[in-house]
């Protein structure tokens, strides 16, 4: 990044000259200062999974940044949840005011399991770049029914029931038609799979969890407890068997509620999906897609994959994404893009380069 511009895709170095390694990461404004934390990967195949940790960077203009270290490390020791070759994704931090802790959420798989564990990992801190203590990790939800499942929806499944789901699940890429509504009840006593996640917290300090759950057909929004340490027990199901992943939520000035998310194809992009509430409770409402431009870029949203929308003073909006690379992880490349307003409705357009001052 020369002067003071983004530009999509491009390599971005930090101040020292080395490329950014902060990969479907979040942001977090404290005391003045931006913090960036991603996965930090590294180059080949074997950058698929977590070899290091989570990097940290600062930034006072969200253009020029300073490699702050490694926030949370991965384990040396082969049974710890956090052992290096994990799967540590999507890392996102908040601040609590009332507990005065940094609190990162993200989502993990277990060592040797594949996306198998589809786990939420928490971490807290009591300096904002670490290094971060790992909690625990969990299924959110066990035991808990979704708020907006009527109640002939929920209970526990018969042996059919269960059968069908386990037919299904080997091919859930090509049957999404026949997606099973129920997985959310298969998974009621052990807690509920966790995987694409962001965290957001409401204008009221109440914090939220967004994840790919059941499978990834469905996304849970889940409150979490007023040290944002655990989900609070309060939890919806949204747009069931749309396979949304990427949840990236923001809210303006005037109360509404958007959702950028992608469809789910692994690596590979695909058409970005913007969805609309007035109360994060929902109803929610599938706008379409945000991206406007060629057929190419709005068919990959601009090559990326939603990770985050960071606010900034003045209703204005940055959408990030990654243009991921699994052949060499560690060259994946970050898509920064000011979100602009028509006819009221959040867009993205490309920019080869852009500043703030445009925003
Ligand atoms: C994507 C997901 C990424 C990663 C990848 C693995 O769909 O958004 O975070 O999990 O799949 O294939």
């Amino acid at each position: 990044m020369k002067g003071n511009f983004f530009q999509p895709g491009a390599l971005w170095l930090d101040d020292a000259g080395i490329p950014i390694n902060a990969h479907g990461g979040g942001i977090l404004l404290h005391g003045g200062v931006y913090y960036w934390f991603g996965e930090h990967k590294v180059g080949g195949e074997p950058g698929n999974s977590a070899q290091v940790g989570v990097r940290v960077y600062s930034s006072e203009d969200l253009v020029h940044w300073s490699n702050k270290g490694i926030a949370l490390q991965v384990s040396g020791d082969a049974n710890h949840d956090l052992a290096r070759g994990c799967i540590l994704e999507r890392p996102k931090v908040i601040y609590n005011a009332r507990t005065r802790q940094f609190v990162m959420w993200f989502h993990l798989e277990l060592l040797g399991q594949g996306y198998g564990a589809a786990r939420s990992g928490v971490a807290v801190a009591d300096c904002v770049t670490g290094p971060y203590r790992y909690l625990s990790s969990f299924r959110p939800n066990a035991g808990v029914w979704p708020k907006n499942a009527a109640a002939g929806e929920c209970g526990a499944l018969d042996a059919g029931e269960q059968r069908l789901i386990a037919e299904w699940l080997p091919n859930a890429d090509e049957m999404r038609d026949c997606y099973p509504g129920n997985i959310f009840c298969r998974d009621f006593a052990g807690g509920q799979m966790a995987r694409d996640m962001t965290l957001f917290v409401d204008d009221d300090q109440t914090a939220y969890q967004v994840y790919a759950s059941e499978e990834n057909g469905t996304l849970h929004i889940s409150q979490l407890s007023e040290d944002y340490l655990r989900p609070a027990g309060n939890y919806v199901r949204i747009f069931p068997g749309r396979f949304n992943e990427a949840p990236a939520l923001f809210k303006t000035k005037s109360g509404d509620y958007y959702l950028i998310t992608s469809d789910c194809t692994g690596w590979s992009p695909n058409p970005a999906r913007l969805s609309h509430a007035k109360s994060i409770w929902g109803p929610w409402e599938e706008l379409g897609n945000p991206c406007r431009g060629s057929r190419e870029e709005v068919a990959t949203t601009f090559w990326s994959q939603s990770t985050y929308v960071l606010p900034l003073a003045g209703d204005r909006f940055i959408y990030l994404g990654d243009r991921w690379n699994p052949m060499d992880a560690i060259d994946g490349r970050y898509v920064w893009l000011p979100i602009e307003f028509e006819n009221g409705l959040p867009v993205l357009r490309w920019r080869e380069k852009w500043s703030l001052e445009q925003l």
